[in-house]
């Protein structure tokens, strides 16, 4: 039997349809319109990509969308300056500092900062923290998207056995978090464990978030078991050409997976529209007015 495929596509635009939909009352009804701005330092090409489809996605909005680039030399205290600049401006209700930054601007003296209030990729120690406490109100969006399409295509997970491969502040560290917030019991696995695939058999919720080519494979799953493959990987594809791939080998786990995301389509599908989501919240947040349940 092959796996449910997890259409991350389709719910992504499910989802926008709702934050489309909140974005134009907050207009209508509060004249608020939810500003979102990137700071992209450098020039790192895919860095350019993910900033420019963050900005035109927020632009379709119609949120105020504003992106600062800055030189790949620009000091440290420069990069600062502008964080404070976009903390202290009331247009702006999300800001975004595309990662990773260069040598010279230390990620932590960024992070410490930019507002919480207006982290939108909750990596700030604050919103680490409130997620650890369960009282988050900005959640870092690609776990969120995680969490979202297990609750959509497999519902419940009280109880169930997840392993989330990767302990990033990006990804691993927050899944884990939300994932216990959820019932499930919760196993976190990195470079330095033993004996992984032994530790994936058990897990009834599969979460790969590595950074490498088609590293888990078939024999790893646990029959019937939910895959969530988060990495997105570049290889050479033949020809000249290239393609992305996830962290698991797909066509070995797909005949033994109950359900499994594909790469593209599947978990990152959901990463901009959960930001603009965010945006939106953090918007009605700063404005003294209800969060909408979307
Ligand atoms: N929008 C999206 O869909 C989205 C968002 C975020 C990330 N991603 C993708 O997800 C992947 C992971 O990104 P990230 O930023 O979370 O990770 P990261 O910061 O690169 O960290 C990788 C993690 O994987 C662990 N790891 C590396 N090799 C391993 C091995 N052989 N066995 C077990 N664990 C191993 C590392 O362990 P140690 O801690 O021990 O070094 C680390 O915790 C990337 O492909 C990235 O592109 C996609």
């Amino acid at each position: 039997m092959t796996a449910k495929i997890i259409d991350g596509k389709a719910f992504a635009a499910k989802l926008r349809v709702r934050v489309a939909e909140e974005t134009a009352r907050l207009k209508r009804e509060h004249n608020l319109v939810p500003g979102l701005a990137t700071v992209l330092v450098g020039n790192d090409p895919a860095s350019e990509i993910y900033v420019r489809n963050k900005g035109k996605a927020a632009r379709d909005l119609g949120y105020h969308a504003v992106n600062v680039p800055m030189s790949a030399e620009a000091s440290e205290a420069e990069v600062l300056a502008q964080v404070r600049a976009l903390n202290d401006d009331p247009a702006v209700h999300g800001i975004l500092v595309q990662m990773p930054l260069p040598k010279q601007v230390r990620e932590a003296a960024v992070l410490d900062t930019l507002d919480p209030a207006k982290d939108v990729d909750a990596l700030t120690a604050a919103n680490a923290g409130l997620l650890l406490s369960g009282r988050a109100k900005l959640v870092s969006c690609t776990p969120m998207g995680m969490m979202m399409l297990l609750k959509e295509y497999v519902g419940d997970i009280a109880g169930m056995d997840a392993l989330v491969i990767g302990r990033s502040l990006l990804f691993g560290k927050p899944a884990a978090q939300l994932l216990l917030a959820a019932n499930a019991t919760v196993t976190v696995a990195h470079s330095k464990t033993r004996d992984l695939p032994s530790v994936a058999r058990r897990a009834d919720i599969l979460v790969a978030a590595i950074g490498q080519p088609l590293f888990v494979k078939g024999n790893w799953v646990k029959p019937d078991a939910t895959v969530i493959d988060v990495g997105i990987n570049r290889i050479d594809a033949g020809e000249g050409k290239t393609k992305l791939v996830g962290d698991v080998d797909y066509d070995g786990a797909v005949n033994v997976a109950g359900a499994i995301t594909p790469v593209p389509g599947g978990i990152g599908a959901t990463t901009i529209v959960n930001l603009m989501r965010n945006t939106l919240i953090a918007a009605c947040l700063q404005s003294g007015l209800p969060v909408p349940a979307i």
